[in-house]
């Protein structure tokens, strides 16, 4: 008897042990370019902060482009990788294909940044910052971003066509699982999707919500029905914004809109559809600063998946493409 207990207490431990070290993310640190690229904040900040004041949704788009960076194999810069006649990336999958953009800003960024400090600075890295810098410049919280994320040298197609990126048409279940398969809660996905407080959706993706569905905002529904044509199926590609109020301000408007069933997706719809999420929407619809909290929290958790550390993967000079 007593042996067994040692056995399972040396069992345990030795599993806490493994835990610790298979979280990889304890490798991200706040001060990873502390030294070898002091100037890595400001030289993002200016690009993104340009960017975002030309033309406001940049913001949205650079933050989405984090999303589907980390949701897809880990934040490893897969998605900036271009399409070549011996290379598939994931540019052309379902939930990126005429939807994901900012490429040319990141190419900007890096650009600058390899004058600033050559071969340091991951794409990964980039990416992570101007979502960051993003929010900030639309009046969204900052966090203590964590960096050292190092570049792939592959990405995955398939990956990225698997739903693991959770569809407009899911269910809450289906979102609290694709985001639970990513390490982040309930609480965590109900956050993040308050990102959908800017940004534009197309009409392919908010069609079958404003002509069928019943939980939605009867006024809402017909002024959105009305740039989104059906059956016809033409104005695929016009665009309405995902907060109906403040599209280009990071607040906590979409929550406010949820409860007014004025979610342009379905998917945003769900979270406040009668079910375990509706008090923290409530929530964040009543107090913006606990929105911005855990939102901030969140990102620093989403920023945390699967990095490529160490020396594994590349800093690539190019993020378009892996080093020759
Ligand atoms: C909860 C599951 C999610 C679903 C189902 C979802 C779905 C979508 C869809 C369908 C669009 C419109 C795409 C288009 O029309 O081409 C969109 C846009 C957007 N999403 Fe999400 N999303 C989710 C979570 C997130 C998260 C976690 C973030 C970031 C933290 C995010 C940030 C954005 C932003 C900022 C836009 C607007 C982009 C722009 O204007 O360029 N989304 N999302
Ligand atoms: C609405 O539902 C009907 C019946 O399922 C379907 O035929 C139609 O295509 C749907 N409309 C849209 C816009 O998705």
């Amino acid at each position: 008897m007593a042996s067994y207990s040692i056995i399972i207490f040396y069992a345990l431990f030795a599993c806490t042990l493994c835990l610790i070290s298979s979280t990889s993310s304890a490798q991200l640190t706040p001060n990873f370019y502390a030294k070898s690229c002091p100037k890595v904040f400001e030289t993002v900040t200016s690009v993104v902060r340009s960017a975002v004041s030309k033309e406001k949704r940049m913001g949205a788009s650079l933050l989405r482009l984090h999303f589907h960076d980390c949701f897809v194999n880990g934040c490893d810069g897969s998605i900036l990788l271009d399409d070549t006649t011996s290379f598939t990336g994931e540019k052309t999958a379902g939930p990126n294909l005429n939807s994901v953009r900012g490429f040319d800003v990141i190419d900007n960024i890096k650009s600058n940044v390899e004058k600033a400090c050559p071969g340091v600075v991951s794409c990964a890295d980039i990416v992570a910052i101007s979502a960051l810098e993003s929010v900030v410049a639309l009046g969204g919280p900052g966090w203590n971003i964590k960096l050292g994320r190092r570049d792939s040298k592959t990405a995955s197609l398939s990956a990225a066509n698997s739903g693991v990126i959770p569809p407009p048409s899911s269910t809450v279940a289906n979102l609290i699982n694709r985001f639970q398969a990513r390490g982040l809660s309930v609480k965590d996905m109900v956050a993040l999707s308050g990102a959908h407080t800017i940004g534009q959706a197309r009409c392919t993706t908010f069609r079958a919500r404003v002509f069928n569905d019943t939980n939605i905002d009867t006024s809402f529904a017909k002024s959105r029905q009305s740039s989104c044509p059906f059956p016809t199926g033409s104005g695929d590609n016009n665009l309405a914004p995902l907060d109906v109020q403040t599209p280009a301000s990071f607040d906590n408007a979409y929550y406010k809109n949820l409860i007014g069933k004025r979610g342009l997706l379905r998917s945003d719809q769900q979270l406040y559809s009668g079910g375990a999420t509706d008090s923290l929407v409530e929530n964040y619809g009543k107090n913006a600063g606990s929105f911005h909290a855990d939102f901030a929290a969140a990102m620093v958790k989403m920023g945390d998946i699967s990095p490529l550390t160490g020396s594994n993967g590349e800093i690539r000079k190019n993020c378009r493409k892996v080093n020759s």
